[in-house]
């Protein structure tokens, strides 16, 4: 148990079937002309045009920005911030990359701060404007978070991290997540469970007993929950969106560790999306870790797989890490590197631009050496 900790989360988060079709009220705090940042793939689906209707209604004045695409570089946050131009607020709508971009946009809006300045922990310091943000996948939970990446250069990531960032409102409608591919479904779900998995794990010092709490309540969900949400069952769907959102507040205050670590090379040099990224890697990470510190994986295994109850650590460890890779599995996930094409002769390059993910290395429970990192990508190959 730590001495001090602190716990941030979005201030309100408002969650049910149907939510979007109340917009015009819930929007509000955002004002008279809202910028909704978001991506093509969704305004294909008319979620973006129901938005719009329902605020144009209300008499509030809509702009769109809708160029924001996976793995979002510098060039893309820029655009966002100069669409919002005279707006007064900001409404996220989308995956991920869409929200992370309309937290940076409501930000950099203002024109207070430059964004090569606010990357890195507590150096955004705002003022930004009103921010609301809704999901249309389960998984990166980044409308409780405080964190937004953005891909610097040709492959590198880099982090905003700040409490500024964290939205006025978060809104969760998991109508908005049926119909989601099931790829998309089963990637973005084992995402969602990794960031439960490493927050509970996490050596942070602010690793906190609300952190572990939510951690294990995501995983109970998610671990019932992935398989039938992937066949898109409805209530299978909701409770992904829920699990999720309490894994995102869980790591967005005990941070996540060195599946993120190894995933990130991978997404960045192949392409591979996020979720799936850390899918391949997780199983040979866990196995890694459970060798030095078995406990956390062992505690967390029955909340994920009830049938798990009952074994020791290094036992409910491995049985934990062979659960999750025939989950990914049984959810149409690739198992393997190569599957993706990825060549063997990359592995070290890889295993290098490991190691400089020192923000999220450094939360691992055991020390990963470059050796390792190579080691774990050939297990995974
Ligand atoms: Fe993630």
């Amino acid at each position: 148990m730590p001495d001090t900790f602190t716990f941030n989360t979005s201030p309100s988060i408002q969650f049910g079937a149907g939510l979007l079709d109340d917009l015009a009220t819930r929007a509000a705090p955002l004002g008279p002309w809202v910028l909704i940042v978001t991506d093509q793939g969704l305004m294909a689906t008319g979620i973006v045009d129901r938005a719009i209707s329902a605020l144009t209604k209300a008499g509030i004045k809509t702009e769109v920005y809708a160029d924001v695409i996976a793995d979002p570089p510098e060039a893309i946050v820029h655009a966002a911030a100069q669409a919002a131009q005279g707006c007064t607020g900001i409404l996220g709508l989308g995956g991920g990359s869409s929200l992370d971009v309309a937290k940076l946009a409501a930000l950099l809006a203002k024109g207070h701060q430059m964004l090569p300045e606010i990357y890195g922990v507590g150096n955004a310091r705002g003022p930004r404007l009103p921010l609301m943000l809704i999901p249309t996948t389960a998984g990166t939970g980044s409308e409780v978070t405080l964190i937004s990446i953005v891909t610097t250069g040709a492959s590198e990531k880099m982090g905003v991290v700040s409490p500024v960032l964290l939205p006025d409102i978060a809104l969760l409608d998991p109508d908005l997540t049926l119909g989601l591919p099931a790829a998309t479904t089963a990637a973005t779900g084992i995402d969602a469970m990794v960031h439960a998995i490493e927050a509970y794990a996490s050596t942070s010092p602010n690793n906190n007993p609300l952190s572990r709490m939510l951690a294990v309540q995501a995983l109970t969900l998610m671990g019932a929950a992935l398989e039938r949400a992937v066949a898109n069952d409805p209530t299978a769907r909701a409770d992904m969106l829920l699990g999720s959102m309490l894994a995102g507040q869980a790591f967005a205050n005990s941070p996540v560790a060195a599946v993120h670590a190894l995933a990130y090379p991978i997404g960045g040099h192949f392409k591979v999306p996020h979720g799936l990224s850390n899918a391949l890697v997780l199983p040979h990470v866990l196995r890694f870790n459970a060798v030095t510190t078995p406990g956390p994986y062992a505690e967390l295994a029955p909340h994920a797989f009830p049938h798990l109850k009952g074994l020791g650590p290094q036992e409910g460890a491995a049985a934990f890490a062979e659960a999750l890779a025939d989950l990914a599995a049984r959810c149409g996930l690739p198992p393997k590197l190569r599957d993706l094409d990825i060549p063997e002769d990359a592995l070290p390059m890889m295993a290098r631009d490991t190691m400089n993910q020192t923000r999220l290395l450094v939360n691992n429970p055991r020390e990963v050496a470059e050796a390792d990192a190579l080691a774990i990508y050939q297990a995974a190959w």
